[in-house]
């Protein structure tokens, strides 16, 4: 039942975001869909963002950080692993340039832009949202709510310095300022391109955004507030991919299974209550790690079936 819904949500939607916390499986999911939808005829690419270069270790080949590679013999699957680390540079070094012509008005500490890897990663994810050459772009790291928010406040910011000079220039003249209409275009441009990528992550015809989670207290309450977050920005979350449950034909009287299943049990009903508008789907916990396109593909069909 719900192998469907999935199965329809990824056919449906072209830009396909993984979130959720650390470890709960986020790079899993989005390598088993991404494979699973070139496996079913998609032209796919895959986009991640870690430093650990973990799409390499999970396709067990080298995955290129500036140039989209070809998967395995896929004919229809290829990846990019961006190092954030590196993004980081290439971010700052563009709002620097922008910001130049500022700064020279208002000083450079006013203008420092709050950075981060992640808004760095986001960035460079930005331009992938414009893809036209692929059927699918699955992301391996969705961005939070923290993150668009930091995004969007240089932006914002630089806004209120546009109305204020506009609205003042008389002001600016006095003080020696030469208000120069082009000094804002860059920004502007900017602005746009961030605007148009939020539109799009909100955008339910386009894009999916889907939380992966483990049936643990922790992670519940961390989902509830990733979703809220979210919607903030008008961004609806999709799925809930509850993983590593453990499967009942193991448990065979073995008191120790049977507490944790018990306990998992327990939490599968409470996000079945507070995830109830969302497709939730379970991935079982296998008994060894995941890597490999033989074990992708056995997670692809808990997923999306056959
Ligand atoms: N259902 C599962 N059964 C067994 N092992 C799993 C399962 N799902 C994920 N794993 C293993 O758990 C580990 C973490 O998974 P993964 O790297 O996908 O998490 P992540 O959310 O991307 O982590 P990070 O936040 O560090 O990027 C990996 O070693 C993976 O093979
Ligand atoms: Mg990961």
């Amino acid at each position: 039942m719900e192998t469907a819904e999935m199965r329809n949500l990824i056919e449906d939607k072209k830009f396909l975001f993984f979130g959720g916390k650390g470890g709960v499986g986020k790079t899993t999911m989005a390598s088993t869909t991404a494979l699973w939808l070139s496996d079913h005829g998609y032209k796919t690419l895959i986009v991640a963002t870690d430093p650990t270069v973990s799409l390499s270790a999970i396709y067990e080949q080298e995955i290129s950080e500036t140039e989209i590679v070809k998967i395995g013999k896929e004919k229809n699957l290829c990846g990019l692993n961006i190092n954030p680390r590196k993004a980081v540079g290439v971010f700052q070094t563009r709002m620097n340039e922008m910001m130049e012509g500022f700064s020279s008005m208002f000083g450079s500490e006013l203008l420092s832009t709050p950075c981060t890897e992640e808004i760095a990663a986001f960035d460079q994810f930005v331009s992938y949202m414009g893809d036209t050459e692929h059927d699918k772009v699955v992301f391996d790291t969705a961005p939070t709510g923290h993150t668009l928010r930091e995004l969007s406040m240089p932006f914002d910011w630089s806004g209120y310095i546009a109305n204020q000079i506009q609205n003042r220039r008389e002001l600016s003249e006095t003080l020696g300022f030469i208000y120069d209409e082009s000094m804002l275009d860059d920004l502007k441009k900017e602005k746009e391109r961030y605007d148009s990528a939020v539109k799009a992550l909100s955008d339910t015809t386009t894009s999916s955004f889907n939380l992966v989670l483990l049936p643990e207290k922790l992670p519940i309450e961390e989902t509830e507030r990733a979703v809220e977050d979210l919607g903030g920005f008008g961004i609806k979350v999709r799925s809930i991919i509850i993983n590593e449950v453990i499967p009942k034909d193991v448990l065979q009287g073995n008191w120790f299974l049977e507490k944790r299943r018990s306990t998992q049990d327990k939490y599968l009903c409470e996000i079945d209550s507070k995830f109830n508008e969302m497709i939730r789907a379970e991935v079982p916990l296998f008994d060894s790690d995941i890597y490999g396109l033989d074990n992708l593909r056995r997670v692809g069909e808990t997923l999306y079936g056959k």
